[in-house]
């Protein structure tokens, strides 16, 4: 992977890995609460986090004074299996993470659509800029919910846009087809630290070949590394 785009932290396997990341985060938030009072710490859902979430959630850092929020939801009850709410509640906000205060994507309307004015409140009340945002990425280069070929993709891309947040519409398979709402890349890039949080061979291709086709025809993720002056690292594993 070039290092001279993202600086990459590879380990030898998903939980070594998990816990270096752990305390890569956790190291970024402490410096946060001891230089400016806060933190805020922005995660994405899916199944790679939650050896991550564990860890963190036995790592020691001035919890109360750090706010938690996601890069995406999927428009779900919080309590179904595939909302991200209820992973970040189940792995994360455990133990000592457990006085953290987390800011849920999803609010009680039928509709990401509508739910969205109530969200951009809740996000613009954080304290920007978040101090590490850890993004995931699907096997089709998606990441948060930013799909490739979404209707909403430019939107969500566009940098003149001021809202962080935005209803996306069901992808298709394999990823979970409901309604989502997914910060923007404005938001997502309104960050100290991007991270991309990845395992297995098949991710790694993929994102080396993100990094290698340039501006032609950008994956979402590319927009990670998008910002010279926003240090982004890999962290992967097999
Ligand atoms: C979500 C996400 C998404 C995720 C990737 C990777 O779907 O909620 O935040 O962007 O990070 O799809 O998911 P996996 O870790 O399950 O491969």
């Amino acid at each position: 992977m070039p290092d001279a785009i993202c600086h990459v932290h590879e380990a030898p396997d998903a939980l070594t890995l998990a816990q270096d990341l752990a305390r890569f985060v956790a190291e970024r938030l402490q410096e946060g609460v001891s230089q400016r009072g806060a933190a805020l710490l922005v995660v994405s859902g899916g199944s790679t986090p939650i050896p991550f979430f564990k860890a963190l959630a036995l790592t020691a850092v001035d919890w109360p004074k750090v706010s938690v929020t996601l890069a995406d939801e999927r428009w779900l009850p919080p309590d179904h299996a595939d909302s991200n709410e209820r992973l970040v509640r189940a792995h994360l906000l455990q133990g000592l993470a457990s006085q953290a205060r987390f800011v849920p994507l999803k609010t009680a309307d039928a509709l990401a659509a509508h739910g969205v004015p109530e969200l951009e409140v809740a996000l613009q009340a954080l304290p920007w800029p978040a101090d590490v945002v850890v993004l995931g990425m699907g096997s089709d280069g998606h990441t948060a919910s930013l799909f490739p070929g979404s209707a909403q993709l430019a939107e969500a891309l566009d940098d003149g846009r001021t809202a962080r947040c935005l209803a996306v519409s069901a992808p298709l398979l394999p990823n979970v087809p409901v309604d989502r709402v997914s910060l923007s890349k404005r938001a997502l890039l309104d960050t100290r630290q991007v991270v991309i949080h990845i395992t297995g061979l098949s991710k790694r291709q993929l994102l080396e070949q993100a990094m290698r086709a340039g501006l032609a025809d950008p994956l979402p993720i590319t927009l990670a590394w998008s910002r010279a002056n926003i240090p982004c690292q890999v962290f992967y594993s097999n």
